[in-house]
C-alpha cells in the first residue's frame, strides 16, 4: 500500500472530474467552428468559463484558459511588462520576491537578461513573509519606474500565505498592476479575485483534483497585456491555440467541488496537519517547522532537519511506500538547495535537510499514522548517512 503525501506537486484526479473529462473528450468539434458540432464544444467551453469564474469570484470574460500555472505566470509577467514598458519606456522595474516559484522567477530573470528589465526583490524574513513596510517605502520613492509587481498568494514549498490585499492596496495608490501566482493558494484558502485588488492571477487544475495541462490566467477587464503566443486569436487574442474544452470542463468541476467544500476541508486538513506537526517535532529536537510564526496553508507542512539530507529522507520513506518531497517538484532531481529556503535566510547546509509533507482531498489519519511510524527510523538513518558523508 502506498501513502501519497506530495499533493503540492500534483493531486489525484477526482473520480467525478475524470468522468467529466472523458465525457467531453468524446465531443467532436473545434470550438471556433461555426457548425453545430463545433458550437456544442464552444458551449461546453463557455459553461466551464462561467462556472470557473464563479469559483474565483470574477467575471467570466476575465478567465483566459491556458496550459497551466507556468504558462499563466509567463503570460502575466511578460505580457504586462511588455505592455507597460512599451507605453512608458522608463517603467522597467519588476518587483517580486526570492521565494517565488520558478514559473515566476525564470520569466522575470529572462526579462532582466534579454529585455532590459530591472528586478527588485522585496526582502523576506526567516518565516518567509515579505516585508510590506519595505515595499511601501520602495514604491513611495520609485513608483514611476515600476512596470509591475508579482508576488505569490501562497508559497508551494512552505505554505506561507501573503497578505495580497495589503500588497494591492499599496500598489493601487500608484496604479501599478499586481500579478499573483495563486497556484498553491486557489482551492485551499478563499481567493476572491474581485476582493483581491489584483490585475492578474494564475491558477492550475492539477493542484486541486483536476487534470494536468490546464490552468487559467484571470485578467481584470481594464488590464492590457501583450500576448506571448500568436496565432488564431483565441481567448480574446491573448492566448492563441484551439481551446481545450474537455480540460476546461474538468478544471471547472474540480474547482467547483473544492470551493463548495472549502471551509470543511480546511478544518479537516488542519486537524491532520496539527497532529502531524506535533508528532514530527516530538521525534527529535533537531527538526523544526518552517514558517512556524507565519500564516500558512493547512495542506503544506515543511520541516528542516539539521545534519541530514532531505534526499536521503525522501528515499528512505519511498522505500516504505511513503511519497513525500523535499520541496518544489520542478526542482526535484536537481541537487541544489531550495532557493525558497535560501531566500528565507537559511544556509546551503540548512536548506539541504528539508522535508515537505502535503495533504490533499484523499489524505486521511492513516496517512499521518504511516509517516509517524516510519519517520523516526528514516531520520536516524538519514542522520547517520549525513554524519558519514561529512
Ligand atoms: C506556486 C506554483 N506556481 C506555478 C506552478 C506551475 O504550475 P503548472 O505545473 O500548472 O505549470 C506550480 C506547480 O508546482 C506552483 O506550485
Amino acid at each position: 500500500m502506498s501513502v501519497y503525501l506530495d499533493n503540492a506537486a500534483t493531486t489525484p484526479v477526482r473520480p467525478e472530474v475524470l468522468v467529466e473529462y472523458t465525457k467531453y473528450l468524446t465531443l467532436l468539434g473545434n470550438p471556433s467552428s461555426v457548425h453545430t458540432s463545433g458550437q456544442q464544444v464552444r458551449q461546453a467551453l463557455e459553461e466551464a468559463r462561467e462556472s470557473l469564474a464563479k469559483t474565483i469570484d470574477c467575471d467570466r470574460s476575465e478567465v483566459l484558459f491556458t496550459s497551466g500555472g507556468t504558462e499563466s505566470d509567463n503570460l502575466a509577467i511578460k505580457g504586462i511588462y511588455w505592455q507597460r514598458n512599451s507605453d512608458d519606456a522608463k517603467r522597467n522595474v519588476i518587483i517580486t520576491a526570492g521565494t517565488e516559484h520558478h514559473g515566476v522567477i525564470d520569466p522575470i530573470e529572462w526579462l532582466e537578461a534579454q529585455q532590459n528589465a530591472e528586478v527588485v526583490l522585496v526582502p523576506v524574513n526567516f518565516d518567509g513573509e515579505i516585508d510590506l513596510n519595505w515595499l511601501a517605502e520602495y514604491l513611495k520613492a520609485n513608483h514611476e519606474k515600476v512596470a509591475l509587481i508579482s508576488l505569490m498568494w501562497a508559497n508551494n514549498e512552505t505554505g506561507v500565505v501573503t497578505d495580497i490585499v495589503a500588497v494591492t492596496s499599496l500598489a493601487k495608490t500608484y496604479s501599478i498592476p499586481v500579478h499573483s501566482d495563486a497556484v498553491a493558494a486557489f482551492g485551499h484558502i478563499p481567493t476572491s479575485f474581485k476582493n483581491s485588488g489584483l490585475q492578474a492571477m494564475s491558477i492550475s487544475a492539477h493542484k486541486i483534483g483536476g487534470p494536468v495541462g490546464v490552468g487559467a490566467l484571470i485578467v481584470s477587464r481594464n488590464t492590457k497585456l501583450v500576448s506571448i503566443i500568436h496565432g488564431g486569436g483565441q481567448e480574446r487574442g491573448m492566448r492563441s491555440g484551439t481551446m481545450n474544452a474537455p480540460a476546461a470542463k474538468a478544471f471547472a468541476l474540480a474547482a467547483a467541488i473544492c470551493i463548495q467544500n472549502l471551509i470543511s476541508e480546511i478544518e479537516r486538513v488542519q486537524q491532520l496537519r496539527n497532529r502531524l506537526i506535533t508528532e514530527v517535532l516530538a521525534i527529535t529536537s533537531t527538526i523544526s517547522l518552517t514558517g512556524g510564526q507565519a500564516n500558512r496553508l493547512a495542506n503544506i507542512s515543511h520541516f528542516t532537519l539539521a545534519g541530514a539530507s532531505g534526499e536521503s529522507l525522501l528515499f528512505l520513506l519511498d522505500q516504505k511506500g511513503i511519497f513525500v518531497s523535499t520541496g518544489s517538484a520542478c526542482q526535484a532531481g536537481v541537487n541544489r538547495p531550495s532557493h525558497v529556503l535560501i531566500a528565507m535566510g537559511r544556509t546551503e547546509d540548512q536548506a539541504k535537510g528539508c522535508l515537505r509533507i502535503t495533504f490533499g482531498h484523499e489524505s486521511t489519519e492513516s496517512d499521518v499514522d504511516a509517516v509517524i511510524k516510519e519517520l523516526p527510523a528514516a531520520i536516524e538513518s538519514a542522520l547517520k548517512a549525513g554524519l558519514s558523508s561529512q
